[in-house]
């Protein structure tokens, strides 16, 4: 029997925040590097700690609405051309859950300029003192140049800033950044290979401990940024999650096991968040190379739920969906028994949902033939009989609450999209 898992916030959100920044070495670190001069540069404002903390959360997540590799190096640049569509699919991403409300509003801002005082207000709302520290600091890591030693890089990156006092930025601020940039050590956190490590020491986030209820309603909305970068796969997690969910219900599982196997099944894919966009959503048929790079989604999914303590089988549940009974899944080519059940059950709702759900470039399998291809993959000993079993008697029931759910999900997704497609803010 599993007992309530033990999770801090910090621990789930930096495992995310790292993860977030994999898709390439250019922006290797990103989210982290900025939180750790915004919390800098807010110290040294004289920001009280409970809003320090407020604006290093913001940080860390702060660019959950790019979507794209373009973006991705869009946002790299100084003065990036259109920086408020991802500054606002970020907020409507993250203001779905409580403990992210203060920080959904600085995300929102993020990009806002100071405007010689008018960007005191934005959209008809105060903008908090926290967005222009966070645009600050955001700017300031785009600049450093990742090749070049860092201390000879401190006088161009500060001339850099301050060209632009008043305009984009406000000009306290930069007295205060100034003040931290005569410091090696501040160039040398931001730059540190063990940014990671500083940060967990530093207890930069406010210190909570995660009920089941709290990291389900987190997981839910990672879960949002994890599929809403696909049009293919909108939705996907959500089905996954219901289906696996209820087939553990179905197998006998415990009340909060189930609720386990709905988070595992909301992270399950987190390891996408490591793959360009560009080829999850490529149309037509995947070179190798690229086959490769999709095929290590489930070993980042392993590795950064691995790092997170307490865990436990949420873990390997949701990490192990692709491995199969017979030893052909990948990444650990797991057999027969060392594939945990929970993990047995993933794969086969993974499957189910695949073949189910429809996508932009076709419709999902009938009832018939969804049923023939899982069973398939039974007889073959890929999936496990007993479990692919109940899932073709209650096949009726575990389908309607896949589309109930996904029909949720898609609701979400459809106010974002509308952003992607190029709607205004208003
Ligand atoms: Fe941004
Ligand atoms: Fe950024
Ligand atoms: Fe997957």
């Amino acid at each position: 029997m599993q007992k309530n898992p033990k999770i801090h916030l910090s621990d789930f959100i930096l495992a995310f925040s790292r993860v977030l920044d994999f898709v390439s070495p250019q922006v290797a670190n990103h989210h982290l590097r900025v939180a750790i001069i915004a919390s800098e540069i807010a110290q040294a404002f004289g920001v009280s700690r409970r809003e320090t903390a407020e604006i290093f959360l913001a940080a860390t997540i702060h660019d959950i609405g790019v979507f794209s590799m373009q973006e991705k190096f869009e946002a790299l640049e100084f003065e990036m051309a259109n920086p408020h569509l991802h500054a606002e699919r970020g907020y409507l991403l993250a203001k779905e859950y409580n403990l992210f409300s203060g920080a959904a509003k600085i995300i929102r801002h993020h990009h806002t300029h100071w405007d010689h005082g008018s960007g005191r207000r934005s959209l008809g709302e105060e903008v908090p003192l926290g967005a222009h520290i966070l645009h600050l600091a955001d700017r300031i890591e785009v600049l450093i140049c990742r090749n070049t030693e860092i201390l000879s890089q401190k006088k161009h990156i500060a001339a850099a800033i301050k060209c632009h006092s008043g305009k984009l930025f406000m000009p306290e601020l930069l007295e205060a950044f100034e003040d931290l940039a005569v410091r090696e050590s501040f160039w040398f956190d931001a730059t540190s290979p063990e940014i990671p490590q500083i940060i967990a020491d530093r207890e930069a986030l406010p210190h909570h401990e995660l009920n089941t209820q709290e990291l389900l309603g987190i997981s839910r909305i990672f879960s949002h940024v994890i599929d809403y970068r696909s049009t293919f796969t909108a939705v996907h997690s959500a089905g996954v999650s219901a289906v696996a969910s209820l087939l553990a219900q179905m197998m006998g599982f415990s009340d909060t096991e189930c609720v386990m196997m709905t988070i595992a099944g909301f992270l399950h894919d987190i390891g996408k968040l490591a793959i360009p966009p560009e080829i999850l959503d490529k149309p037509g048929k995947l070179t190798e190379g690229e086959f490769n790079i999709i095929k290590s989604h489930v070993y980042h999914s392993y590795r950064v739920l691995e790092g997170v303590a307490g865990l436990g089988t949420i873990h390997t549940w949701g990490a192990l969906h692709h491995e199969r009974i017979d030893g052909t899944g990948y990444p650990f080519r797991l057999k027969g028994n060392s594939l945990p059940i929970g993990s047995r059950i993933m794969a086969v709702a993974d499957v189910f949902t695949a073949v189910t759900e429809d996508r932009p470039y076709r419709s999902g399998m009938t009832g018939e033939h969804a049923l023939k291809v899982i069973q398939d993959m039974a007889q073959n000993s890929a999936l496990d009989h007993s479990i692919v079993g109940i899932a073709s008697t209650y096949f009726g029931h575990l389908n309607d609450i896949r589309i109930q759910e996904q029909r949720k999900a898609s609701a979400g997704y459809q106010s974002i999209k509308q952003l992607l497609n190029g709607g205004q803010r208003s």
